[in-house]
């Protein structure tokens, strides 16, 4: 069985949210458009699911809940609203969002970019400075994919709510990890993804507070409340719905969250003991419990985290470098870069980040230190190289 350390990537969907998707993928007539009762049935299960993923972010109501078809759907969403409602205007993004974010306000135009500092917070000075120039649109990552780092959005919020700015939050890496409220981040938009809180993937949302505008990315019928054409995922509707109660569940539970943490803190000492020079990227006080990403001392073996990445996938132990990379080389980061850290080391960084105990890509004690050794000889097997 592989040791599954990679829960920021995706995660298995529920047993619970399976079963409650089940009945939906085969039955006839489940249109939630169609006005007979199948339809009509199919529209009940999908208002669950919507006051389900409303609950999770803390929004006031329902409707300002838009289903989409995954994270990057919705941060798409988000920023082709506020570009068209705000023509001509540049966005705001730090230097550590994900390339969702980067490449959606690319390609709305003019990008100021606030830095972040050694540990990932974000430069708020600068954050609040930008935002007093008017930007369309504000859009900051809440809980970082790579290092597990939080940043402090609810100044950011109140700074776009007084100057009339748009803010959007890319929360796809928080649900389950910590509690959500639209209302204290002072949000426009919010986007989530099923999959990574132990949903199906192929469905996200985007929250949309009353009254903030959005232009359909698609266009055709009037799901959505015309703000997303296209028949809805029922079943995928459904299953987000079940794993967003569920992930409100774990984000509220400090037993959840400390036993999550005593593993990764766990794995993270038994690396840190027996790789000499080995750093933990980010913010040790303001980091998700389950994520820890790892830089390893690899200097002169000409190798980098791709090599210990396929020793590890050999042995079934699966964790990733957070950026794409290809078989003989990773790619340094470009979050660890922004945090200042240098190229060598941020291309021999590996990102571990486990799941809650209770779901399907939990791990065990027995399981962490398995992984921690099979690090260690990976990491001996390379370091060696460096005296030849
Ligand atoms: C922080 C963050 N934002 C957005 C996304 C995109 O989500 P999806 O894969 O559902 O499009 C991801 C997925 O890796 C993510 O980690």
């Amino acid at each position: 069985m592989p040791l599954h350390f990679d829960c920021n990537a995706t995660t298995a969907a529920s047993e619970a949210s399976i079963e409650a998707m089940l009945p939906w993928l085969g039955r006839p007539g489940a249109n939630p458009s169609a006005t007979h009762e199948s339809g009509r049935e199919a529209a009940r299960a999908m208002r669950i699911g919507r006051e389900q993923v409303a609950a999770l972010v803390g929004a006031r109501s329902p409707s300002t809940i838009v289903f989409t078809s995954c994270g990057s759907e919705s941060t798409s969403l988000a920023f082709h609203s506020a570009a068209l409602a705000r023509p001509g205007l540049p966005t705001m993004i730090s230097t550590v969002e994900h390339s969702a974010t980067r490449k959606c306000a690319e390609r709305s135009g003019e990008v100021v970019e606030i830095p972040v500092g050694p540990e990932g917070a974000l430069d708020q000075g600068a954050a609040l400075a930008a935002i007093a120039r008017g930007p369309a649109l504000v859009s900051l990552i809440l809980l970082n994919n790579e290092t597990g780092v939080i940043s402090d959005l609810a100044p950011i919020g109140a700074a776009c709510r007084e100057r009339g700015v748009l803010f959007h939050v890319d929360a796809v890496q928080a649900p389950g990890k910590m509690t959500l409220d639209v209302e204290e981040l002072g949000c426009d938009y919010l986007g989530l993804s099923a999959h990574k809180f132990h949903g199906p993937r192929g469905v996200g949302a985007l929250y949309v507070r009353d009254g903030a505008p959005v232009s359909p990315l698609m266009v055709g019928g009037p799901q959505e409340a015309e703000r997303r054409a296209g028949t809805e995922n029922v079943p995928g509707i459904v299953g987000m719905g079940v794993a967003a109660e569920r992930a409100g569940a774990l984000a509220g539970s400090e037993e959840a969250q400390s036993e999550v943490r005593a593993r990764r803190d766990l794995l993270e000492r038994l690396i840190l003991d027996q790789c000499p020079g080995t750093v933990v990227h980010g913010d040790p006080t303001r980091r998700a419990a389950n994520t820890t990403n790892l830089g390893f001392n690899l200097t002169g073996t000409g190798m980098d985290a791709a090599a210990l990445l396929g020793l590890l996938s050999a042995q079934g132990i699966e964790v990733s470098t957070g950026s794409a990379c290809n078989a003989t080389q990773a790619a340094p980061s470009p979050v660890l870069l922004a945090m200042g850290v240098n190229a060598p080391l941020a291309a021999s960084s590996l990102r571990f980040s486990l799941a809650h105990q209770g779901t399907p890509d939990r791990s065990t004690i027995e399981d962490i230190e398995r992984g921690a050794t099979a690090v260690n000889e990976a990491y001996s097997a390379i370091a060696a190289l460096a005296d030849h």
